[in-house]
C-alpha cells in the first residue's frame, strides 16, 4: 500500500470518527402527583386516604400497594419507577427532565406538608441520579418559586439559574459539552389568573432574550414546561392570549427549537405546529407516574428515555416505559416496568421533525379504514395501554386530531365544530335523533290512546 492511499484512509477514519454524532439519552418524569395519605385500606372516594366513616360497604375494597386508577400515587409506585430507571441506560443518560405536579392536589393545603413532601421526592431523585442533572420546572400543585423551593435544588443548578428560579420560577442551562440549551418555562405563569404579573411579563422578556442570544451563539434550544400550549377539550389552562404569544413565539425561533417537552395532560399525545401551513415545530406530551387522571378517564404509570444527538440536540427517538398496575398490584414480586414502544418504530417514521409528525398526525385522520386501526394504535398509546379506557368514537378521534394540529384556541374550535357539521350531513347525528323523534312520537300516541 502506497503511503499516499494509507494517509488518505487514516484521514478517512479520522473524518468518521469526528463526524460520527455522539449518541445519549435523557429521562423524561412528569406528574408523579405523590399523595402520602394514599392507603390500600383507603376509599377510592376520598382519593385512596382512610377514613374513620366503614359504614358503606363496596368502596372499601383492598386496594394496590402500587395505587388505584382512581388515585394518585403512593410513595411504592414511585420508588420502583425510580428504581427501574436506575437499571437502564445509567451511564450514557446526560440529565432528567422533570416537569412538576409533583405533589396530588388533595394531599394537604398546608405549604409545610408540602414541602416536606417535595424535599422527600428530591432526595429520591438525588439517591437515584447521584451523578445527574435533574431539571425540575413547576406544575400546577406545586408551590410558587420561593427561598425554601431553591434550596432544596441547589445541588442541581447554577446560581444564575437559581436567581430567575427564586423570583419566576423559570431557568436556563447550558450544556458544556455541546450547543443545546435547555430552557425551562414556568407555564403557571401563563394562565387567566397569573398572566398579567409582572413575573408573566419578565418571563416573556427573558424568554425572547435567551432565544435571542441563542440565534446569536448557534445554539439548538429544548423548551421544557409543565403544561402545553394547545386547545384540548379536557385542560384549558394556558389563557388565550399567553397561548397566542407562546405560537408566536415557537414560529418565530423555530429553527433553533430542536424540542418541547411537556407533561400534565397524564397522557402520551404530541402536538405540532406550523406557520403558514408549513410544519415547523413540535412538542411531546410525556405521560404521569400517578394512574388517575382528573377529568376522561385514567392511564397506567409511564417513564419516557429520549435518545439524542447529544451535539445538535436533535431528538432520534424515544422509549416509552410503563408499569401494568392491575398486574403489579396482583403480583408478590413487586412492579415490573416495561418497554412500552418506540416512537420512530411503532408508528413508522422516517425521522423526528416537524414534518414527519405532520404525516402522522394526517395519517390518524379517521377517514378511511386503514387510519382507523391506526389510530387505535395511537389511542392505545395515549392511555398508555390501560384497557378500561372511554370508547372513542369517529366525532372523539377527530378532536384529537384537532388537538394535535389546531393550537389556536379559535382553530380548535372551528376543526372540532367542522367535524360535527360534517357528521351530522353524513347522517351521524340521524342516528341519535330517529329514536328520540319515535320515544316522543309514542309519548303522543300513548296520550291518543287514552
Ligand atoms: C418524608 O421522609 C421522612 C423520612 O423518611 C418521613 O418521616 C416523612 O413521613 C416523609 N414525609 C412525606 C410527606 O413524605
Ligand atoms: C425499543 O428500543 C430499545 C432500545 O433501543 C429496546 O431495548 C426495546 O426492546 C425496544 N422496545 C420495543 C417495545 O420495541
Amino acid at each position: 500500500m502506497s503511503t499516499a492511499s494509507l494517509i488518505l484512509m487514516s484521514i478517512c477514519v479520522l473524518l468518521l470518527t469526528c463526524t460520527h454524532a455522539k449518541i445519549g439519552y435523557f429521562w423524561h418524569i412528569t406528574d408523579f402527583h405523590y399523595d402520602p395519605l394514599y392507603s390500600p385500606q383507603g376509599d377510592t372516594r376520598k382519593h385512596c386516604h382512610r377514613t374513620d366513616d366503614r359504614g358503606s360497604s363496596g368502596h372499601h375494597r383492598s386496594l394496590g400497594r402500587f395505587g388505584d386508577y382512581a388515585c394518585d400515587s403512593p410513595l411504592e409506585l414511585i420508588v420502583s419507577a425510580l428504581r427501574y430507571m436506575r437499571t437502564r441506560h445509567s451511564e450514557n443518560v446526560e440529565f432528567v427532565l422533570w416537569t412538576g405536579g409533583i405533589i396530588a392536589s388533595r394531599y394537604s393545603g398546608k405549604d409545610v406538608d408540602r414541602y416536606q413532601a417535595i424535599r422527600n421526592m428530591t432526595e429520591l431523585l438525588r439517591m437515584t441520579f447521584s451523578s445527574h442533572f435533574v431539571f425540575p420546572v413547576l406544575g400546577y400543585t406545586d408551590p410558587a418559586p420561593s427561598e425554601t423551593l431553591t434550596n432544596l435544588w441547589s445541588h442541581w443548578l447554577p446560581l444564575e439559574a437559581l436567581q430567575t428560579l427564586k423570583n419566576g420560577g423559570y431557568y436556563t442551562i447550558e450544556q458544556t459539552q455541546s450547543k443545546l440549551r435547555i430552557v425551562a418555562l414556568n407555564t403557571n405563569l401563563f394562565t387567566v389568573r397569573e398572566q398579567n404579573t409582572v413575573h408573566a411579563r419578565r418571563q416573556w422578556e427573558w424568554l425572547d432574550s435567551v432565544l435571542e442570544k441563542s440565534i446569536a451563539n448557534k445554539e439548538m434550544v429544548y423548551i421544557v414546561g409543565h403544561a402545553a400550549p394547545g386547545s384540548d377539550s379536557r385542560h384549558n389552562s394556558i389563557s388565550a392570549e399567553a397561548n397566542e404569544k407562546y405560537l408566536r413565539t415557537v414560529r418565530r425561533y423555530a429553527r433553533i427549537i430542536a424540542g418541547q417537552f411537556f407533561g400534565h395532560l397524564h397522557a402520551d399525545t404530541f402536538r405540532v405546529m406550523y406557520d403558514k401551513e408549513q410544519p415547523v415545530s413540535w412538542a411531546f406530551l410525556a405521560p404521569s407516574i400517578s394512574p388517575h387522571r382528573e377529568q376522561g378517564g385514567s392511564t397506567n404509570p409511564g417513564l419516557r428515555l429520549y435518545k439524542f444527538d447529544t451535539d445538535s440536540g436533535k431528538v432520534l427517538d424515544y422509549t416509552q416505559f410503563y408499569l401494568d398496575l392491575v398486574a403489579a398490584n396482583r403480583a408478590d414480586s413487586g412492579a415490573e416496568w416495561v418497554a412500552e414502544y418506540n416512537l420512530t418504530q411503532y408508528y413508522g417514521l422516517r425521522d423526528v421533525s416537524a414534518e414527519s409528525l405532520h404525516g402522522l398526525a394526517e395519517k390518524l385522520r379517521t377517514n378511511t379504514p386503514h387510519d382507523a386501526t391506526f389510530f387505535s394504535r395511537y389511542l392505545r398509546a395515549y392511555n398508555v395501554k390501560y384497557e378500561y379506557a372511554d370508547n372513542c368514537d369517529g366525532a372523539c378521534a377527530h378532536q384529537h386530531y384537532c388537538a394535535i394540529t389546531c393550537l389556536e384556541h379559535v382553530a380548535y374550535q372551528q376543526c372540532v365544530e367542522a367535524t360535527a357539521s360534517a357528521l351530522a350531513a353524513s347522517g351521524g347525528s340521524a342516528t341519535l335523533i330517529a329514536p328520540l323523534v319515535a320515544i316522543v312520537l309514542a309519548f303522543i300516541a300513548s296520550f291518543i290512546v287514552i
